[in-house]
């Protein structure tokens, strides 16, 4: 963090529009300041766009007043039910709000609204990195207002509310969310009783909707290390309530002294390891986050062999799109990409752990498409076994495995491959209806290929066709 005096802060605020609004509330004689994330980014030295300015007095018409004096090219809208209004102008949002006093009732997140202090306006808000205020007007231009030393624990990196926490989280429970949010982001430390306040208070995450849990999961998740992020949603009871799919892989189970291991935590080291590539986009990393959630339900202790998850990525790979649903998550081609990624999550291993063939790698290239080189990032991700020579060994493999997608991808394009022989030519050829004998034609004449049994050309295919229909039973009719 950055330590600002007060000559350096009138430099930061140079932008012509300060002045500007500041002049505009003197001449309406009002109070006005700006607040909230734009101040904490300052010191943070994370540039903006997005202005909140607290009127003591109007926001509404120091707005209006504002957007007359910036004259054309300033853009008002005014939200006269909420008692806010945003300038936009050129490149940047300002935001207008009255100073207000807020109470909420138990069980809405409605709150009742009165004109009040800037005081009280800043008691309200959530933390005390956020509850920062800098005077606009004149006489006070570049004056911070910090009433819960929110300057030191952005010094310190930590995360507290200002008012007692479990009042600020129960006025408003998505707060919680935004606690850990900001705190992985920016990786502080949440302050001991705020924390506690979190265990208190978690249920109460129930009355905000999936959408808004969602735009701060997805924040979490984004964060350069995330697994700080999860860490406190498991430490303070939220993650059981958001994705109890997750929750579910948490612990250890032991028998005839065998432990398999944590799959939570396997599960983060995974996330962290994609978060570090340059790759790490959104869904990628919700296919990391979810991509052993079958592993709970096929979870088996087998004689003879120990702990097994058979099949769990093809069980994990159906309970995505419930998840999904759930969490109004978007349920189009994202969704279908992360399905993608947790179903053929094993795949690359498999192979790198047998002996690496075309065909294994073809068939690969085939089912993952367009989406192969993140499946690898995922699947390279997923090696976190602490055994460093096995680790060194499946990281060969993978290095052939990759060899061999550029080689396969230079030779024949099998990420767009289709057949040879359509399932039209084959009812033709051997005077048949739509049945069950022309997928087997068609599935035999790809396994050929994919093989390297045949080659891959319509001749070929077409001569390997008519042997295999012989011994089907089939035979070609006459033209
Ligand atoms: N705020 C709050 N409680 C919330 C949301 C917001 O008290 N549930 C207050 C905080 O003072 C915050 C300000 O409103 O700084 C603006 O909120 P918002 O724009 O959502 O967040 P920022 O703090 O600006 O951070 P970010 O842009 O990273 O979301």
């Amino acid at each position: 963090m950055r330590n600002i005096g007060p000559d350096e802060m009138k430099q930061l605020l140079a932008a012509p529009i300060f002045r500007q609004i500041g002049q505009t509330a003197d001449e309406l004689g009002v109070e006005c300041y700006v607040v909230g994330g734009y101040v904490r980014d300052l010191f943070l030295e994370r540039p903006s766009q997005d202005i909140d300015c607290v009127v003591v007095g109007s926001g509404i018409e120091v707005a209006e007043a504002l957007g007359r004096k910036l004259g054309r090219e300033a853009h008002i809208s005014v939200f006269r039910n909420f008692g806010t209004a945003q300038v936009k102008y050129h490149h940047t949002e300002i935001e207008f709000v009255g100073a207000r006093r807020e109470s909420y009732s138990h069980d809405s997140r409605k709150p009742i609204v009165e004109d009040g202090t800037l005081e009280d306006d800043l008691d309200r808000r959530d933390f005390t990195i956020n509850a920062l205020a800098v005077c606009l007007n004149y006489a006070r231009f570049g004056e911070l207002v910090d009433r819960f030393g929110g300057l030191l624990d952005l010094e310190e990196g930590i995360i507290a509310t200002p008012l007692d926490p479990d009042i600020t989280f129960s006025d408003d429970p998505l707060r919680m969310m935004r606690c850990i949010r900001f705190a992985t982001q920016l990786n502080f430390r949440i302050e001991d009783e705020t924390q506690e306040a979190l265990s208190r208070n978690a249920e109460r995450i129930k009355i905000i909707s999936q959408e808004r849990i969602v735009e701060e999961l997805n924040k979490i998740i984004l964060s350069p290390v995330p697994s700080l992020g999860f860490i406190e949603l498991s430490r303070c009871g939220l993650l059981a309530l958001i994705l109890p799919e997750l929750a579910a892989m948490e612990g250890v189970e032991v028998r005839n002294g065998r432990a398999h291991k944590d799959n939570f935590y396997h599960t983060l080291e995974v996330l962290d390891n994609v978060a570090r590539t340059d790759n790490g986009q959104l869904w990628l990393r919700w296919a990391a986050l979810l991509h052993d959630i079958g592993k709970p339900r096929s979870k088996k202790w087998e004689n003879g062999v120990g702990w097994t998850f058979h099949n769990h990525n093809y069980i994990g790979q159906k309970m995505v799109s419930p998840l999904f649903r759930r969490m109004k998550l978007p349920l189009d081609e994202r969704l279908e990409y992360v399905k993608k990624l947790v179903g053929l999550h094993m795949r690359p291993i498999v192979i790198a752990d047998e002996e690496v063939t075309d065909s294994a790698v073809r068939r690969l290239l085939f089912e993952a498409g367009e989406d192969i080189d993140d499946l690898m990032i995922l699947c390279e991700a997923d090696i976190t076994s602490k055994n460093q020579q096995r680790k060194q060994q499946f990281l060969d493999n993978f290095q052939m495995v990759r060899q061999k997608l550029v080689d396969l991808q230079a030779r024949d394009n099998y990420r767009t491959w289709t057949n040879p022989i359509t399932g039209e030519e084959i009812m033709q050829t051997f005077g048949i209806p739509p049945c069950r004998e022309v997928g087997l034609l068609k599935q035999a004449i790809k396994d050929a290929i994919w093989d390297s049994r045949i080659p891959n050309d319509h001749d070929a295919a077409r001569t390997f066709m008519l042997e295999t229909a012989q011994q089907m039973g089939l035979h070609e009719v006459e033209k």
